[in-house]
């Protein structure tokens, strides 16, 4: 078999700069293909939007759990295809991000338990990290994750911040807590913590792409795709 692209993955919090850098990082590769979670292209995709942009919309926690995760399996052929054809694909936000924010969901529930504003009941499952992992076993794994993480306080004075359903600071506190807590930076060394603190979008690019270029991929491979497993 022909030598694969590489699937490399930007994840952060919300305004961090997970899309200018993905879509620099893209145009940096002649044959690449940017792919932004969710998909909100896709059937699944438009429910996921609707949830979003619309608070009224009402789902339980481990349904929209799930069907994050089933957006990510619409493009898991797509994905391994482009690989094997050559292709570098950039994500913008995967499966960190999926069990991130419903960890934080839980955390932010049991937080505000006693608050009779917050209707939402708190459901084991979404504070289970096994359970939230299990749908994306067996999904492509990314062969580079970068983190860009920064001061919550850099975060909320970026544009366009507080219109969706899960930009609130004190939200957004214990999100950045869930991916320090979940990202397996101690054992998995394809994954990086950036900094991005105080550094404009030039700066953080050429951050990345040192990174990229030291852990080499930016170049062809014939290293099987990885899966999403447990360890
Ligand atoms: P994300 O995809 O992580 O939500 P974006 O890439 O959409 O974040 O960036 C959010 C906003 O912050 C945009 O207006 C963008 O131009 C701006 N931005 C991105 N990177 C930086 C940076 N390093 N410094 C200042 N502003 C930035
Ligand atoms: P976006 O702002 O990058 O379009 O992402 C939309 C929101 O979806 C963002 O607040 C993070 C959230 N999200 C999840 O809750 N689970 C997931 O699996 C993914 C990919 C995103
Ligand atoms: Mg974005």
């Amino acid at each position: 078999m022909s030598p694969r692209g590489q699937l490399i993955l930007i994840e952060g919090l919300d305004r961090s700069g997970k899309s200018t850098q993905s879509s620099i990082l893209t145009a940096k590769f002649s044959k690449s293909k940017l792919l932004k979670f969710p998909d909100r292209t896709t059937k699944i995709g438009s429910i996921i939007n609707e949830y979003l942009t619309d608070k009224s919309v009402q789902l339980s926690d481990q349904s929209a759990h799930l069907l994050f995760s089933a957006n990510r399996w619409e493009l898991n052929n797509e994905i391994i295809q482009l690989l094997n054809e050559g292709y570098f694909i950039i994500l913008d936000r995967y499966i960190y991000s999926g069990i991130a924010y419903s960890l934080a969901k839980y955390e932010f529930s049991k937080r505000n338990a006693n608050d009779s504003t917050v209707t939402s009941t708190v459901d084991e499952q979404i504070g289970d990290v096994n359970w939230l992992i299990g749908p994306d076993l067996g999904l492509p794994k990314p062969d580079l994750t970068l983190f860009l993480t920064l001061d919550l306080a850099e975060l909320s004075n970026r544009k366009g911040w507080g219109e969706e359903r899960y930009e609130l600071q004190e939200f957004q506190t214990i999100v950045k807590k869930s991916f320090l807590r979940i990202l397996p930076t101690d054992t998995d060394d394809s994954i990086e913590i950036v900094d991005v603190n105080n550094k404009n979008i030039e700066q953080v690019t050429k951050l990345i792409w040192d990174i990229v270029e030291k852990k080499g991929v930016n170049a062809l491979t014939e290293n099987p795709i990885k899966k999403v497993s447990i360890n």
